[in-house]
């Protein structure tokens, strides 16, 4: 078949949350990305906050951040370009020491990577000696090196909980580390970081929702603060929600993340009605159909990891997709 005609077909799969017009300003580039795919023997992984023109047009793997790194150690391309923020593409490189691992904009960042160092680890190391340091994957490499395990938001209560002692320490992100407390008998010890987009729900949203639209079933983020998480139905990481609507089919949904979600899911359920307040993550926006072309024409935004921080820093993810 050839490219253009694939490409419309395509496009019936995301017709319902990508107008005509819009997609022809796409095909250019998801034709030469599918064609550059094949040259150069690369997968795409791309998050679950990607855009619907990337996730559906030229993806070949997606998911939450626990997914990703699962399957990025099932990968058998030379070449993997990441879809996401850098520490993504960094945990991709470091379970693919051999790959060429690109992002197609070096400056697709995260407010929680970017609010704790691994000086700061170690002052909390001595501050709390014997307490295990988990470190949720929305960090540097060099932060996890300085921790114990990693943890996602999709198995933060099983990493807690593996472990077996009375009390841990969960960092950066304070709302993750509250929203896993009220489920463990652990104690959990918490750092000052948020993600600069679920901050910004709060529980009185989540009221105005419910009064809005009747019946609305509401699903948050761990990232959320804990009372919105608190009001809402049901909460966890991205691909968690995912499954949730797929199985449960609710009449209509909220998604209190951000905003790509709805879309990507909505392809999916026709049927399901999804109601869209929502924030936009402007690091993932950073990411576009021809950033990642360019990644793969000219092989640029290369994500290396210094030998040193790269082995504790692996062991810290492999520990965790241990448990
Ligand atoms: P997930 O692991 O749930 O996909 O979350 C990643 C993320 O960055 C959420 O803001
Ligand atoms: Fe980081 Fe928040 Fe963006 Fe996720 S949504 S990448 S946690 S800033």
């Amino acid at each position: 078949m050839n490219d253009r005609v694939f490409t419309s077909s395509l496009y019936e799969r995301v017709r319902r949350v990508i107008p005509k017009a819009e997609w022809m300003s796409f095909e250019d580039d998801v034709n030469s990305i599918l064609e550059l795919k094949r040259r150069r023997n690369a997968v795409i992984l791309a998050h679950n906050y990607q855009t619907p023109e990337i996730f559906h047009g030229v993806a070949d793997i997606v998911g939450d951040s626990l997914a990703l790194a699962r399957k990025a150690i099932e990968v058998e391309a030379d070449v993997i370009v990441l879809a996401g923020v850098h520490f993504m593409a960094e945990t991709a490189k470091l379970l693919n020491p051999e790959k060429t691992v690109l992002i197609p904009d070096m400056g697709a960042g995260c407010s929680l990577a970017d609010s704790i160092t691994p000086q700061d680890v170690a002052l909390l190391r001595e501050a709390h000696p014997g307490v295990p340091i988990i470190t949720y994957v929305n960090t540097s490499a060099a932060v996890k090196a300085a921790s114990d395990i990693c943890c996602t938001s999709g198995n933060a209560k099983q990493v807690v909980e593996s472990l077996g002692v009375p009390r841990v320490l969960m960092i950066p992100d304070e709302y993750l580390a509250r929203n896993v407390a009220r489920e463990t008998n652990v104690e959990v010890l918490a750092w000052h970081g948020h993600c600069e987009v679920h901050e910004l729900f709060n529980a009185a949203d989540v009221r105005q929702l419910r009064e809005n639209y009747p019946g609305v079933t509401v699903l948050a983020h761990p990232e959320c603060p804990p009372d919105v998480v608190a009001e809402a139905d049901f909460a966890g990481s991205t691909a968690v929600m995912s499954d949730f609507v797929g199985q449960q089919q609710p009449a209509r949904v909220v998604l209190l993340t951000e905003c790509s979600m709805s879309d990507n899911i909505a392809v999916h359920h026709p049927n399901v009605e999804f109601i869209r307040p929502c924030n936009l993550c402007p690091h993932m926006k950073r990411i576009t159909l021809a950033n990642i072309r360019t990644a793969l024409e000219e092989n640029c935004h290369e994500v290396t990891i210094d030998a040193a921080v790269a082995a504790p820093a692996r062991r810290a993810v492999e520990r965790m997709l241990a448990v």
